[in-house]
């Protein structure tokens, strides 16, 4: 199957994600005869087949809907054979790079392919993405995996060290951009700069710890990186809530006020009357009542029985979901010598 090339009906061998939940979702390579116990029954491949991408599908003691994969799906259901980049971070790393149709970028490492399908969707269907794993059963996996989801054509995986060996030697020169999530990034450096194209490119780092962080700046700087920026993408939850506050005292009778059929929302008469007061000149009801307007006033809520609704935006008192701290460079231009 094309994993960007959407299809309506699930086929054989087709990957297809089991969406219980935003929680729970899993995907299932649909084969004749196989059968997938969920919580709320089994999924029959068999049944499945031929059924509509989207469609609902009824269990025994429940329901799942039967979803086409894309990258933001993939990540929160693959299966993790590593730490893996989440969807905050990949959306930015996509869009810092430039990554766009026909675009080459150099990865390490592939871990469980997490950004290496985002990545492909951002080069597709022209780009190429070069990706080092040095642990040979993850490459392995990760090239198994790339290839059922038809983009081969996109992206080669190689099994070596990034640190030692870098990126095959035919890659030299030839990225657009490199990532790099890997414990000792800063040990990479010069074989990103070998990658890089001669007109320079984008460089992004991936680490978890602010020390890794520090390094790596340290060996940009010394590589001739410029524009170095470390950023954190974090979610934020803003909670919107309704506080509730008595009329003020401005040391005004509001049921004079009230009287007059001035109403909560007339604010800006309120306010002229609060002046007023405050010069010394104490104005006649019956001025207000004209003023006021008396039509409006039956279908307000009264000056005396009145609160104000403050609504504010909170964000909560502690923010979690620290994946890692993200490092921008860029390599300016250069001439050939390294
Ligand atoms: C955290 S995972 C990468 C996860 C990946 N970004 C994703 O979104 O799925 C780190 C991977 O880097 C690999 N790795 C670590 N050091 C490496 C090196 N020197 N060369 C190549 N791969 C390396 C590890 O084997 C591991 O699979």
């Amino acid at each position: 199957m094309g994993f960007f090339e959407h299809k309506e009906t699930i086929e054989e061998n087709d990957t297809v994600i089991v969406y219980i939940s935003n929680d729970d979702l899993f995907p299932i390579i649909a084969k004749s005869g196989d059968v997938k116990q969920t919580k709320f029954g089994a999924v029959k491949h068999n049944e499945i087949i031929g059924k509509k991408f989207g469609c609902r599908y009824d269990c025994a003691r429940g329901y799942v809907y039967l979803l086409f994969p894309n990258p933001e799906i993939w990540t929160l259901s693959l299966p993790h054979r590593t730490q893996i980049l989440y969807t905050p971070d990949i959306s930015r790393i996509i869009f810092e790079l430039g990554l766009s149709n026909g675009k080459v970028v150099c990865e390490s490492g592939t871990g469980s392919g997490s950004l290496s399908h985002a990545i492909a969707r951002g080069i597709y269907p022209n780009g190429h993405l070069h990706t080092v794993e040095f642990h040979e059963e993850r490459s392995k996996k990760a090239r198994v995996e790339f290839e059922h989801h038809g983009l081969s054509k996109n992206i080669t995986v190689y099994h070596r060290d990034v640190c030692e060996q870098g990126w095959p030697t035919e890659v030299d020169h030839k990225a657009d951009a490199v990532f790099l999530d890997i414990p000792a990034p800063y040990k990479a450096i010069e074989h990103v700069k070998r990658a890089l194209k001669l007109e320079g490119g984008e460089f992004c780092n991936f680490s978890p710890c602010i020390e890794q962080v520090q390094e790596t700046c340290e060996k940009l700087r010394e590589g001739g990186f410029t524009n170095i920026k470390t950023i954190e993408c974090i979610n934020s939850q803003t909670t919107v809530k309704s506080s509730h506050f008595p009329m003020p005292d401005f040391g005004v009778d509001y049921s004079e006020l009230e009287e007059a059929g001035i109403m909560p929302k007339d604010c800006e008469k309120i306010g002229k009357y609060v002046k007023r007061l405050e010069k010394g000149s104490r104005p006649k009801t019956q001025n207000l009542k004209e003023e006021a307007g008396q039509e409006e006033a039956k279908e307000d809520l009264k000056l005396t029985e009145c609160n104000f609704v403050v609504k504010s935006a909170l964000a909560k008192r502690s923010q979690y979901g620290h994946t890692g701290y993200l490092t921008f460079a860029r390599l300016p231009p250069r001439d050939n010598t390294l």
